[in-house]
């Protein structure tokens, strides 16, 4: 579990133009797939960065829960760009970085490296140029580097954007088997209805708080939209044939 307990956050020291993030607090689970809405500039990047340590709060405390015997403390996210991520030559050098920084042995690196690969079947591609792989393999690869550090949570930050259809279906394949075979916790932020759908609790957020976080089956009900947020299709009709009931 990620439980926020108010958590304060504010760019630069004048609160007055600063984007605010204020007394923010609530809770997160593992098992379900988690999504984070709210219109541009909301802060949805800003909790993802304080989730996975990149920023720190001013005030209030971020706490993990229930993730104890686990070797390390570890949240990975997944940037929109894959380009602003890829830091190795090869396949196999892109997934072995991360595992270096952490002074594993050798053979330890080795077997991590195709353990994650062979998941997206890159095991006998490792050698390959990284430049030469489309931009949804190239969202698996940043999938991949991440995995082999065994995370306790991964925050994808508008993953699907550059997917063209096909890899989108491969996308959520993957995160499906993340959430139902794997204890990692998972946290989508995205505002195509179509990621909506899949979502299983929803978090959204305005200016800097948190309005909304309950189960999708709560959010499909409400009477407002929020504001900037389409509902899928099907999350359409359904709302008017249960308020027709
Ligand atoms: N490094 C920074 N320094 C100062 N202000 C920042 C910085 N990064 C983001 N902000 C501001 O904080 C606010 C929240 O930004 P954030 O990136 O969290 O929003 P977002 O909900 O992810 O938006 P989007 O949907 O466009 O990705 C914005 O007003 C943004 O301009
Ligand atoms: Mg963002």
């Amino acid at each position: 579990m990620i439980l926020f307990d108010r958590v304060s956050f504010c760019y630069n020291a004048n609160q007055e133009t600063s984007f605010y993030l204020k007394e923010v607090s609530f809770s997160l689970n593992k098992g379900v797939i988690n999504g984070l809405i709210g219109i541009n500039g909301c802060g949805k990047s800003t909790i993802a960065r304080l989730i996975v340590g990149l920023l720190k709060p001013t005030e209030g405390n971020i706490n993990f829960k229930n993730d104890e015997g686990t070797p390390y403390y570890f949240s990975g996210m997944i940037f929109q760009n894959p380009d602003n991520q890829i830091v190795g030559t090869t396949i196999g050098d892109d997934i072995a970085f991360g595992l270096e920084n952490l002074n594993l042995p050798t053979e330890n690196i080795e077997q991590l490296v195709v353990k994650a690969a062979s998941l997206f079947g890159f095991e006998n591609m490792l050698d390959m140029e990284v430049s030469k792989l489309s931009g949804g393999q190239k969202q698996m690869l940043c999938i991949a580097s991440v995995l082999a550090l065994e995370p306790n949570w991964i925050v994808f930050d508008e993953p699907t954007s550059h997917l063209d259809p096909w890899a989108r279906i491969e996308f959520w394949n993957i995160i499906n088997f993340l959430v139902t075979q794997s204890n990692i916790g998972i946290i989508v932020i995205s505002q195509l209805p179509e990621d909506i759908n899949r979502f299983q609790h929803i978090t959204v957020m305005d200016k800097g708080s948190i309005c909304f976080n309950d189960s999708s089956e709560k959010f499909k009900m409400l009477n407002e939209l929020p504001k900037g947020i389409d509902f899928p299709e099907g999350w359409k009709l359904e709302r008017l044939l249960t308020k027709n009931k």
